[in-house]
């Protein structure tokens, strides 16, 4: 697959046939907002896994030296915190844009705080796109992170925000926050 995905994500699905579209982010689009929305709130999806396993060619590194940043793994029984936000079709001309380099929408079912779920939409990058870096141990992800950065900032700086972010709702996810603390040794 090639790395930008915009041209793909557009013929994925037609946004205008649906009644309300709800989107769920368990990364930057957590705490980097620069869209418009009608609701936001904290949610959860199941089976999968945050994992800094996508790289990063045009946010946090560039094609020579790429960050890392999150994706999503099928993990069964897990269960994915993150924040659900109502939108409306238009917001994905820019949402395909900033999620371009491997991302692909998916529908998931997202289980909002009143305990309803709803149909949503999730960016995940795959294994097969061009951007994908894969496993590697958190002392190797970490000093990728450590020595990366690009035009949305410093790699580590993804991960701080992140982290802060799950914190101040009292969620735990061990792989950011390994992650987050090998950064802080070597800062
Ligand atoms: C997301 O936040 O949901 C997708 C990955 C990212 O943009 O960091």
């Amino acid at each position: 697959m090639a790395f930008d995905t915009q041209a793909i994500n557009k013929s994925r699905q037609n946004l205008t046939d649906y009644d309300e579209i709800w989107l769920f982010g368990y990364g930057s689009l957590i705490y980097k907002v620069d869209f418009e929305f009608i609701a936001s709130e904290y949610a959860y999806i199941t089976g999968f896994s945050r994992r800094f396993w996508q790289g990063s060619h045009d946010h946090r590194g560039t094609p020579e030296y790429p960050g890392r940043v999150l994706t999503l793994t099928p993990s069964s029984g897990e269960r994915c915190f993150g924040r659900a936000f109502k939108v409306n079709h238009e917001v994905f001309e820019h949402l395909d844009h900033r999620e371009k380099n491997g991302y692909l929408r998916h529908e998931i079912p997202i289980h909002l705080s009143d305990n309803r779920t709803v149909k949503g939409l999730i960016y995940l990058a795959s294994p097969d796109n061009a951007a994908y870096l894969g496993e590697a141990s958190i002392k190797d992800i970490a000093t990728q992170i450590f020595n990366s950065s690009g035009p949305s900032g410093l790699n580590r700086d993804y991960v701080y925000e992140l982290a802060a972010a799950l914190r101040e709702q009292d969620e735990v996810d061990e792989h950011v926050f390994e992650i987050e603390k090998t950064l802080v040794a070597m800062d």
